[in-house]
């Protein structure tokens, strides 16, 4: 198998949503996503409501301008900003990271803001990464990990043709309360099977 090279960062386009290379002006944006309570509780970079409320102080904004405006360099993982095709605003992220090259085996996490959220924005979002991920880059396995305090998440994943593989029980903690956290995983075999079963007869 040979090692794919994630330093081509496409533009993917669909209906309702495009994904495209992050611009250096999107991480004020980004900053703003990020900063939401719930973002940050359901992708785990918190542990309580008190940390997600503390303001960030200028070194933290600082390194999250640096972080977007170097995901375009990275040959080992793909980022794409989620653009809401009808008013052209960024609403999120997709990401490819944690590849394996010997397997070709890949993590997937994605985040929308509040204002692009509940439109179809995200299962098409991950309609469309999922397509690239297998078909052009070729990748043989993609997982993720929910955690069971998050159903609309775990529905959209359920829904794009994910299957559970596995419970890591109270593996997370959360304003002191311990949370379950469910892995996910397609293969491209999966894939392939939804692909045809999707084939207009
Ligand atoms: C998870 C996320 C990507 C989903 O994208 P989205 O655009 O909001 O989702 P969609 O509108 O495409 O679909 C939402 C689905 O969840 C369902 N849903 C919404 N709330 C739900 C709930 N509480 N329980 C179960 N299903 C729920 C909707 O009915 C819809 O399913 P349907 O199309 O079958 O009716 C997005 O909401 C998000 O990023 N949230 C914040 C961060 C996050 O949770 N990231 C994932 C971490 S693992």
């Amino acid at each position: 198998m040979n090692p794919i090279n994630f330093a081509q960062k496409p533009v993917l386009t669909g209906k309702k949503v495009l994904l495209r290379p992050f611009k250096a002006e999107d991480s004020e944006r980004m900053l703003n996503i990020l900063a939401e309570l719930d973002v940050q509780r359901l992708t785990g970079s918190v542990h309580t409501d008190e940390e997600a409320q503390k303001p960030r102080t200028p070194e933290q904004e600082q390194k999250v301008r640096e972080w977007y405006a170097s995901r375009n360099a990275q040959t080992d993982r793909l980022d794409l900003a989620i653009v809401d095709a009808a008013s052209g605003k960024v609403i999120g992220e997709a990401v490819f990271n944690e590849y394996e090259e010997y397997s070709g085996n890949a993590s997937f996490r994605i985040l929308i803001g509040s204002d692009g959220q509940g439109k179809g924005l995200g299962t098409e979002a991950i309609e469309l990464f999922l397509r690239h991920g297998f078909e052009t880059l070729g990748l043989h396995r993609v997982w993720l990990e929910v955690y069971s305090f998050n159903p609309r998440a775990e529905r959209v994943y359920i829904k794009s043709g994910f299957i559970l593989e596995g419970v890591k029980r109270e593996d997370f903690r959360y304003n002191g309360e311990y949370i379950d956290t469910k892995v996910y995983g397609m293969l491209r075999s999966d894939y392939e099977a939804i692909s045809l079963s999707s084939i207009p007869l």
